[in-house]
């Protein structure tokens, strides 16, 4: 397959967020009604069909067995568990110290185990260990931006070096049964080079020849890291070039709407939401709500917020123990608390908690009144909000 030509100019930078805000009401008019038009539908990764194409984003020091399973309970059809290294999953023993990580819940299925390394012979062996631990699907990470990772030639490192990534890809392919399926996530390049693009495209194409069923693309650079907008035009042109090849896409998914957006705005098969469903696990079922034409339901109220709350801590203090979950727990916390009418008060609260089982006592005094809640505030609108009417 050719080649697609450059964006014109390649990359625009900064200016991309409001793109349709540039072209204009008319064209903004025309995409709207179009996006209007389209169905959310299934998604397919090889195997396994999901009923809903939101699925939840793998997050480093988040997406552990407790954040999973209340999005699954909360209407998340899939999920990835946070990235592991390939030889921490290969010398880990079975010790509850760090082998939660590797957990996986009977009620979570189908949930992808997500792969980080620098050696391509690692991988095979570590894909073959996350099956056996009862993940459904491999995904391998080409997208870590972090410095740390790329200087030890994993995550984003691999867009660079398009034959090492695809001989991950094969290993892994050949590794693990026919029916579990492998998937790759990528940023949409190194840089904003032409050379970073051409390998960008020769690791998408030869990802799908050697057996992966979907790509999920991040729309930053790696060497963007988090600055800027993600790139839902590029995530467009890709999906375009892609045809039936399954394309997922990422980047600056705050709220339900932003989901809704750039499934439609882009075309792609499927969104993952990834910031915005940290604290927030009922952006899956407003995203569905938003997608059968319902209104954008109203907030979760004060008990409902506390009665996932409280859940999420049940889970995370019979995963990790009591003290062992504080940490983590105190990060949930603070992104809970986007969702209570009073959230910088009680975001302080939670940020105070530094004993076991403390967060009963935010709960008690927070969450003791049934109120409404609120939608979290979103700092950075996707490309389609500017022009909302
Ligand atoms: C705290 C954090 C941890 C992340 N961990 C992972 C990870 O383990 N694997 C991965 O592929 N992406 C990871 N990502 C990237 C997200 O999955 C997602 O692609 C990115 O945040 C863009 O989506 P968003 O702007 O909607 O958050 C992480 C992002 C954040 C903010």
């Amino acid at each position: 397959m050719a080649l697609p030509a450059p964006l014109a100019p390649p990359h625009k930078g900064e200016g991309d967020r409001n793109l349709l805000a540039m072209r204009g009401d008319a064209a903004a008019d025309g995409l709207r009604s179009r996006a209007r038009e389209c169905k959310l539908g299934e998604l397919r990764l090889g195997t396994v069909r999901l009923d809903f194409p939101v699925v939840q984003a793998a997050l480093s020091g988040y997406s552990d067995t407790a954040m999973r399973v209340i999005a699954r309970r909360l209407g998340a059809p899939y999920t990835l568990c946070e990235v592991m290294l390939d030889y921490f999953v290969l010398q880990v023993r079975d010790r509850r110290r760090n082998s939660h990580i590797m957990n996986v819940a009977d009620e979570e299925h189908p949930v992808g185990g997500q792969l980080m390394g620098a050696e391509p012979e690692q991988f095979g062996p570590a894909a073959e260990r996350l099956v056996a631990r009862g993940f459904d699907v491999i995904d391998l990470n080409f997208g870590c931006p972090v410095k740390k990772v790329l200087g030890r030639c994993r995550g984003g490192f691999h867009l660079s070096q398009p034959a090492v990534a695809l001989d991950i890809v094969s290993r892994v392919r050949d590794a693990v049964p026919p029916h579990i399926p492998v998937t790759v996530k990528m940023r949409r390049g190194i840089d904003d080079t032409a050379e970073s693009r051409e390998k960008f495209f020769e690791i998408f194409d030869g990802a799908y020849q050697r057996g992966a069923v979907a790509i999920t693309v991040h729309g930053r650079s790696v060497m963007q890291r988090y600055d800027g907008p993600s790139r839902w035009e590029f995530l467009r042109e890709l999906k375009q070039y892609a045809g039936p090849r399954v394309v997922l896409g990422s980047g600056d998914l705050f709220n339900a709407q932003a989901c809704i957006d750039m499934f439609r705005y882009a075309g792609i098969d499927g969104v993952t939401a990834a910031r915005g469903a940290i604290g927030n696990p009922w952006i899956f079922a407003q995203t569905k709500a938003l997608a059968a034409g319902l209104p954008m339901p109203d907030p979760p109220t004060l008990f409902e917020q506390r009665e996932v709350i409280a859940e999420h801590y049940r889970l995370a203090e019979e995963l990790y123990g009591a003290e062992r979950c504080v940490p983590t727990m105190r990060k949930f916390g603070i992104k809970y608390s986007q969702l209570h009418p009073q959230h910088h008060d009680v975001r302080e609260d939670f940020a105070k908690v530094k004993q076991a089982g403390g967060w009963r006592e935010v709960l008690a005094k927070w969450y003791a009144v049934d109120e409404p809640g609120v939608h979290p505030a979103v700092e950075e609108p996707n490309p389609l909000a500017s022009c909302a009417g």
